[in-house]
């Protein structure tokens, strides 16, 4: 689904269909209007005889003659001004009903329609992201696809003359994002046996090739060399070999502190020695979708060309039981040189990014955000709405928190208080690897936090909100929008 932006007046558009908003099953706006006026009153008679209901994401539907072949009326519920809920279902519906048509290209209008705190810039980037989401197909692996296409196939929002170079750059950067949102949706939907520590890492040398970005993928003999053993441990256990993966996106002066993004790449956990129960194990493959949402955000933020320096790096292994994995009890030194007991293999996102979040200090960023699935904790204590958010940098807790709403990828702050750091205490090593069933994702964040020095740090655990199970089931593409959001608000310009 292709969208563009289009400066002329509704009377002068040919197109298969124009989504017009009404609010309170009866008000136009001011596009809607003309056109009605054009129909000699066909819409507005339509609307009268009470077809519509007033219900936020009804839809009408009306043929007319000339150059806009229908009109799909969209309702916006019964206030003048939509909420964000009501606009989103409504744009959602639009989609939905617009997809069933013989239609192949849409006009929309829907952004003349007011939304409660929100400007003309976010109801188009919405849109773009609404629409894409609906197109998203993940059929790579089926061997007969789905021979419907996806309608419509392109779709122009149409614009005020005056702020239409802007409204341009806003489609073109929240198609750029939905394109990182896809590529981190199809890597996470991959399964195991194709999407393993090797595929990631020809992965990042992809995209590196298609936006000028340098790539380093360091092997297991590198990573012996800079005494990584605690990613390494992990990687043990598997046939297939762990990989450090090292993107550089250089958008600014070299001079300028780079961010960096640390992503969990498990392509598999099983949990290893510490095995995980059968039912719905499957769904360990979505274990590198931290991974996945850097090298989207890397698509995005290059795609962008935003004036920014960022480095992603990525831990990857797959977590495996086998003659030479982790057993409990286990002692490894990692890159820091703290020991770690591993007390339970399963507890394995830890113990691969330790050594990263270590490792990314070379590049002297001024802030690390690291993402991963860490733990079914977070699920339990935030379920599938916000992702965790630990830091304890208020500022930078803001940043985050306010480009998740801005975004709508909405986290929420947790604790990471030294308080917690008790539970980690281990009788032979300088840290155990798991803290007990209390707040188990926040001292899976305060173990991290052990290794996150010479830098301001944030910790997202997207365990709730990277996937989606039951009959939708897939890889959501988040965080991707909320550290572009990020991202762009670190940019200059
Ligand atoms: N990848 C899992 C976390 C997870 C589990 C995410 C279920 C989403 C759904 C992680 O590696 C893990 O297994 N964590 C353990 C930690 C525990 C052993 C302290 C967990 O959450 O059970
Ligand atoms: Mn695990
Ligand atoms: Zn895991």
């Amino acid at each position: 689904m292709k969208f563009s932006t289009r400066a002329a007046s509704i009377e002068q558009l040919r197109t298969g269909c124009a989504w017009l908003p009404v609010t309170g099953g009866k008000r136009l706006t001011p596009s809607g209007e003309a056109l009605d006026a054009l129909a000699g009153g066909r819409i507005s008679a339509a609307l009268a005889s009470g077809d519509l209901s007033a219900k936020a994401g009804a839809t009408l539907l009306l043929h007319l003659d000339g150059g806009v072949r229908r009109a799909l009326l969209v309702s916006l519920g019964d206030d003048d001004e939509a909420s964000e809920k009501t606009w989103n279902e409504a744009i959602r519906a639009a989609f939905r009903a617009a997809g069933t048509l013989a239609a192949d290209d849409a006009v929309s209008v829907l952004h003349e329609a007011a939304v409660a705190g929100r400007g003309a810039e976010w109801k188009l980037r919405t849109q773009v992201a609404a629409g894409r989401e609906f197109a998203y197909r993940f059929e790579e692996l089926k061997s007969k696809r789905d021979e419907q296409p996806v309608r419509p196939a392109r779709v122009a929002l149409l614009v005020a003359k005056a702020g239409a170079a802007r409204a341009a750059t806003e489609v073109a950067r929240a198609t750029a994002l939905a394109n990182g949102v896809d590529l981190a949706r199809d890597l996470g939907n991959l399964p195991g046996n194709v999407c393993t520590p090797t595929y990631l890492a020809d992965a990042a040398k992809k995209l590196g090739r298609e936006f000028g970005m340098k790539v380093d993928v360091l092997a297991e003999r590198q990573m012996q060399a800079l005494k990584m053993f605690s990613l390494l441990s992990v990687g043990k256990g598997s046939d297939q070999p762990p990989r450090l993966i090292v993107v550089h996106y250089q958008g600014a002066s070299s001079r300028q502190a780079p961010v960096a993004l640390v992503g969990k790449g498990i392509t598999f956990d099983t949990g290893g020695i510490s095995l995980k129960p059968a039912a719905e194990m499957d769904e360990m493959k979505f274990d590198m979708c931290g991974a996945a949402s850097v090298l989207g955000t890397l698509r995005a933020v290059a795609e962008m060309k935003l004036k920014i320096n960022l480095v992603g790096v990525i831990a990857a292994a797959e977590n495996m039981p086998s003659g030479k994995a982790n057993k409990p009890g286990d002692i490894v030194t990692s890159m820091s040189g703290q020991t770690i007991e591993i007390l339970n293999t399963d507890a394995e996102g830890r113990l691969v990014l330790c050594d990263a979040l270590t490792y990314v200090q070379r590049f002297k960023p001024r802030t690390v955000v690291d993402i991963a699935t860490l733990t079914g904790a977070c699920v339990i204590a935030l379920g599938h709405h916000h992702s965790g958010l630990f830091t304890r940098e208020d500022a930078l807790a803001a940043e985050l928190t306010d480009a998740g709403r801005e975004a709508g990828d909405t986290c929420w702050r947790m604790p990471i208080d030294d308080a917690y750091q008790e539970q980690l205490k281990s009788p032979f090593a300088d840290i155990a690897n798991i803290g007990g069933r209390a707040a188990g994702s926040v001292t899976a964040a305060c173990f991290l936090s052990r290794f996150a020095k010479g830098y301001d740090w944030a910790h997202l655990d997207i365990a709730g909100t990277a996937w989606k199970s039951g009959a939708n089931k897939g890889a959501s593409g988040r965080p991707v929008p909320l550290l572009t959001r990020f991202l762009i608000g670190r940019s200059e310009g």
